[in-house]
């Protein structure tokens, strides 16, 4: 995989063009960070205290994350754009169509686990690995988490419709499946018993997040027909997944750090036996 700049040189069609960012996206640091490979096969110090830091600090993003897609619905201007993810948003909200509920029993899903608000579903993550969601969000996040999230919000809020749609589309919708599955495979290390209810909100989002992918690659389909919009989409992939990677980097940087000084203190972990 070349450099984003020499996708733009090639003289491709809007969905050829679409697809090479997407493998761009797909193949980046961000999405195969080397925290995410670490996780996956438990190389972390502490592995439960860590992927409950880790997560933490990621509520702290992904409880926000309608307010994104809000935002980039807002900026879209064909109507038709703006009602394709009308459904996106009916998702995040708990709504399972019957031919997504479909999908989700085919991967082995119960879909009455995934009923609920996406927050809801993180949270009832949290609670399970004897973290408390309420008193994340009291606390102030890293200064890296923050600045994530702030970086991320204001793109999609600022950047434009055709930088949003490349930045919540292509960066972030696009990778998810493969990121979560990397956090699933630690979750399974860390807590082989936990129930399938409480790891939904990962699951589901490993196949869900595919189709809602395809629904913004579509939009990005429709407006990447010029080179200058072709251009404004790879600087909204490119901003999402330097400033998502730079968290990581973050992450990783304290996990270690912390590893090496005394072992994580429990600050969002429950007393023992909370678990229970
Ligand atoms: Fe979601």
């Amino acid at each position: 995989m070349g450099t984003i700049e020499r996708l733009l040189e090639v003289d491709s069609s809007p969905s050829a063009f679409v697809e090479s960012l997407q493998e761009y996206a797909l193949t980046s640091h961000a999405a195969n960070h080397p925290l995410l490979e670490r996780i996956a096969v438990g190389d972390l110090p502490d592995i439960k205290a860590n992927i409950t830091f880790l997560l933490s600090e990621y509520y702290h993003y992904s409880h926000q994350f309608t307010r994104y897609l809000t935002a980039v619905m807002a900026n879209l201007e064909a109507p038709k754009s703006r009602s394709a993810l009308v459904q996106n948003a009916a998702d995040e909200s708990g709504y399972l169509q019957p031919s997504e509920a479909a999908e989700l029993v085919k991967n082995g899903i119960d879909p009455e686990h995934a009923k609920a608000p996406h927050p809801e579903l993180f949270r009832r993550f949290l609670r399970a690995i004897g973290a408390k969601p309420e008193e994340i969000l009291k606390r102030k996040p890293f200064v890296a988490t923050f600045a994530w999230v702030d970086a991320f919000r204001g793109l999609c809020m600022h950047g434009g419709e055709v930088q949003g749609v490349g930045a919540l589309g292509i960066a972030t919708e696009g990778i998810v499946a493969v990121m979560y599955r990397r956090i699933l495979r630690g979750i399974a290390i860390a807590w082989p018993d936990m129930a399938p209810r409480d790891r939904v909100f990962f699951d589901l989002h490993a196949v869900v997040d595919d189709e809602h992918a395809h629904t913004l690659r579509d939009i990005a389909i429709s407006l990447a027909d010029t080179p200058e919009t072709k251009r404004e989409l790879a600087v909204g992939v490119y901003r999402a997944l330097v400033i998502r990677s730079a968290f990581f980097d973050e992450m990783m940087a304290e996990i270690d750090a912390s590893a090496a000084i005394t072992p994580r203190p429990a600050i969002n972990v429950a007393a023992q036996g909370a678990l229970a």
